[in-house]
């Protein structure tokens, strides 16, 4: 069963062509990250005009590079929750258009669910249930994926997303957006020691994260220094404020894995391509014995195959929209 998966939640459109959920046939990514950059982040209505201007041909080259046209697919799959309101619009609008002109069902699908899906493109064995740290630059979540199409939040952050977490303090820092992913590589060659950061904690909700504290922290470590005319060193901050975002994560997921008894465990989202984040992830599932399950690189951050892959197990399960699908800016996993 072919689906085609059309995401258009934030700064790329993409689309992708997935056979029965588990096997990527084409995935074309669109990426505004450098037109947004001089702005040093997102601007919405930007990003709505280059979904416009992007999505069609984008969707044929998806369609053509797996070699399959309309009358091969069993459904279109869109993103409709959460994200940028006019960005979701310009996909799911695209996709009704699609669906009603070809005949084919018209499945909505949940960002965070999709990003979650993306291990089952990778992993062939992966079923549920199994716990994941489900980590992006808007949400910050401990989920329990009971099913394909259920899910149950135990954790969620009381401020700011750790993908937010650290492109703020990267900012700070003078690192470009998305400043995440560069602040990551910078750490590798800073000492993660030099700078002590708090690791904040919620009282009477211990797997809920907070990093708005942390963030600013962060802040106020540049500007004092540079009040005084002293210098921080790039790498070393790097290091020490990545180290304290994994210490946070890593402390409410082992907790929440102990008290779930979870065999298995995954990451997703694109703060789930950190480096030091996969170590440990990596060690801790070592260490206790269980297994674990993140998605490769090309697919932790916004793709379109992960749409097609969650399209599929919810279509599997009956759930498709009518033409008056609307786009959510919020929405929970669960709903
Ligand atoms: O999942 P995603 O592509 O978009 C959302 O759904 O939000 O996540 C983007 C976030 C950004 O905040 C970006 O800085 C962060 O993921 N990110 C990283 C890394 N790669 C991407 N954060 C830390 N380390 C990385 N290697
Ligand atoms: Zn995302």
């Amino acid at each position: 069963m072919l689906i085609l998966g059309i995401e258009s939640s934030c700064d790329e459109t993409a689309a992708a062509v997935v056979e029965d959920g588990r096997r990527v046939l084409s995935s074309v990514v669109a990426s505004q990250v450098a037109e947004h950059r001089i702005y040093g982040g997102v601007v919405p209505e930007i990003a709505s005009r280059r979904h416009c201007e992007a999505i069609s041909p984008l969707v044929e080259e998806a369609l053509s590079q797996a070699g399959a046209g309309l009358s091969d697919l069993s459904a279109v799959a869109v993103t409709n929750a959460p994200g940028l309101i006019g960005a979701l619009l310009v996909g799911v609008n695209f996709a009704k258009g699609m669906a009603l002109s070809a005949g084919l069902p018209l499945v909505p699908v949940n960002h965070l669910r999709g990003h979650i899906a993306a291990n089952y493109l990778c992993h062939p064995e992966l079923e549920p249930p199994f716990l994941c740290l489900m980590v992006s630059g808007g949400h910050t979540n401990i989920v329990l994926c009971e099913d394909y199409t259920s899910f149950k939040i135990l954790a969620r952050t009381r401020d700011d997303a750790a993908g937010e977490a650290f492109d703020k303090a990267a900012r700070a820092m003078g690192i470009p957006y998305p400043g995440g992913v560069e602040l990551d590589k910078i750490a590798e060659t800073g000492d993660s020691e030099a700078y002590s950061l708090p690791r904040p904690r919620i009282e009477g909700a211990p797997l809920d994260f907070s990093f708005s504290g942390l963030k600013t922290a962060a802040l106020n470590l540049l500007h004092n220094a540079a009040q005084r005319g002293e210098t921080v060193s790039v790498p070393d901050l790097c290091a020490s404020y990545r180290r304290a975002v994994v210490g946070c994560l890593m402390e409410s997921f082992r907790q929440a894995a102990e008290e779930t008894g979870a065999k298995r465990l995954a990451a997703a989202g694109g703060v789930s391509a950190n480096r030091l984040l996969r170590r440990e992830l990596e060690a801790m599932a070592e260490e206790t014995g269980r297994a674990l399950y993140v998605p490769e690189l090309s697919l932790c951050g916004d793709n379109g195959a992960m749409i097609g892959a969650q399209g599929y197990y919810e279509l599997q399960a009956g759930h498709r929209a009518g033409m008056d699908l609307n786009a959510y800016a919020s929405g929970e996993i669960g709903v």
